[in-house]
């Protein structure tokens, strides 16, 4: 048997082969569409007027360092890195290629990296391509961050990666005690905003500003797809770390750059997001309810509900579809053996009745699929 086909079978096995699925027409508690706007009327509008009166091209034509670039392009970086607060914005096709070509462009092989275990995929393929020594501190633990730092040697770069909110169970990073860590070991802190921009913050600016972290961070990755509706990211910092990008980053070089279209729906999504007010007051609501019922640990929109096993968590979200809620498994490997759960996405289109529903349904078949 073909290697490919062995490891197919353990993956089925095991009760977690990835498989394509469409749906449709199911309440979602799954998507990163938190505040509704992927599904906005508006913003579609805007974005489709904001593409006819800039340009007839429908690609870029190539890498942003041929005939990628544009003035538009420039502007767009110029707005974002402005309205969070930084002297550079430099734009990505996606999260996935902002970290990896952000931790491969920064880091060398003569340097240290210090990430939270629970650190997106993304990152871990920028450490890897970046070639420096790695070393993960337990999940929000700055303690052992500490220890871990406490040998690393004082010649070498040091960068700290975290997410402000983490992407598997909602739990929010103790940024200002990693940022004062990060002050005293002269290390370079980048953190990964993906799950927290367009929600949290004035106007939805995200935790690092609504801390008064901006200063202290390094790099601070932004991303479009999730929140903000649209696709692409955005390594925001300083002038230095922007030549570096362009000039090392090969996610950002060996790239057609994004279309006009993607350029102007994410020029559209910062000019509508800051005004969702009332989406992120809804939203909120959401997650008080779900504080209030005691369904996870997390005090976020992304809620992580304990269900071990792959098999029971997958069989209890099968169920629940077809009560027809959309609602997703998370299962090991992607998580540890023994923590597998129910990923629980809030947004601020979905009603207090269908989530009190959703949750009697997880209560009545956690019974049914018992350990
Ligand atoms: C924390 C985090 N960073 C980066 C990414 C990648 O972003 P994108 O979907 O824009 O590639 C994701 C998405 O899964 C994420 O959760």
């Amino acid at each position: 048997m073909y290697t490919f086909e062995k490891r197919l079978l353990k993956r089925e096995l095991s009760g977690n082969l990835r498989r394509l699925k469409v749906v449709d027409g199911l309440i979602d508690f799954a998507s990163n569409d938190h505040l509704g706007l992927a599904r906005s009327p508006e913003l579609m509008s805007r974005t489709l007027l904001e593409k006819r009166t800039t340009t007839n091209y429908a690609g870029s034509t190539g890498s942003r360092l041929l005939t990628g670039n544009s003035t538009y392009a420039e502007l767009l970086e110029k707005q974002i890195a402005e309205f969070h607060g930084y002297q550079t914005a430099t734009l990505f096709n996606c999260g996935y290629m902002a970290n990896v070509g952000l931790l491969s462009a920064v880091a060398t092989n003569d340097d240290l990296i210090f990430f939270d275990a629970y650190i997106h995929a993304s990152t871990h393929d920028g450490i890897r391509l970046s070639r420096a020594k790695a070393f993960p501190f337990k999940h929000n633990d700055p303690t052992h961050l500490k220890k871990r730092l406490k040998n690393a040697s004082k010649t070498k770069n040091i960068f700290i990666c975290v997410e402000s909110i983490y992407s598997t169970d909602g739990s929010q990073a103790p940024l200002n005690e990693i940022s004062s860590i990060a002050k005293k070991y002269h290390a370079h802190l980048i953190v990964d905003e993906a799950h927290s921009i367009g929600i949290y913050g004035k106007e939805g600016r995200g935790l690092i500003d609504s801390l008064n972290l901006t200063t202290d961070i390094f790099a601070l990755v932004a991303t479009f797809g999730k929140s903000l509706g649209v696709h692409g990211a955005a390594v925001l910092g300083g002038d230095l770390l922007k030549n570096t990008l362009i000039n090392f980053s090969t996610p950002y070089i060996y790239t057609t750059a994004l279309p006009f279209y993607s350029l102007a729906a994410i020029k559209c999504s910062y000019d509508l997001f800051p005004t969702f007010e009332i989406q992120r007051k809804n939203l909120q609501r959401l997650v008080d309810i779900c504080s209030e019922n005691k369904c996870s640990n997390s005090s976020t929109h992304i809620q992580s509900i304990k269900i071990k096993g792959n098999h029971r968590v997958q069989n209890i979200a099968q169920q629940l579809e077809k009560e027809g809620f959309d609602i997703r498994p998370l299962m090991s490997p992607t998580v540890q053996k023994g923590e597998e759960s129910l990923r629980l996405c809030l947004h601020a289109f979905n009603t207090e009745t269908e989530l009190f529903s959703l949750l009697q349904f997880i209560d009545f078949y956690k019974g049914f699929y018992h350990e």
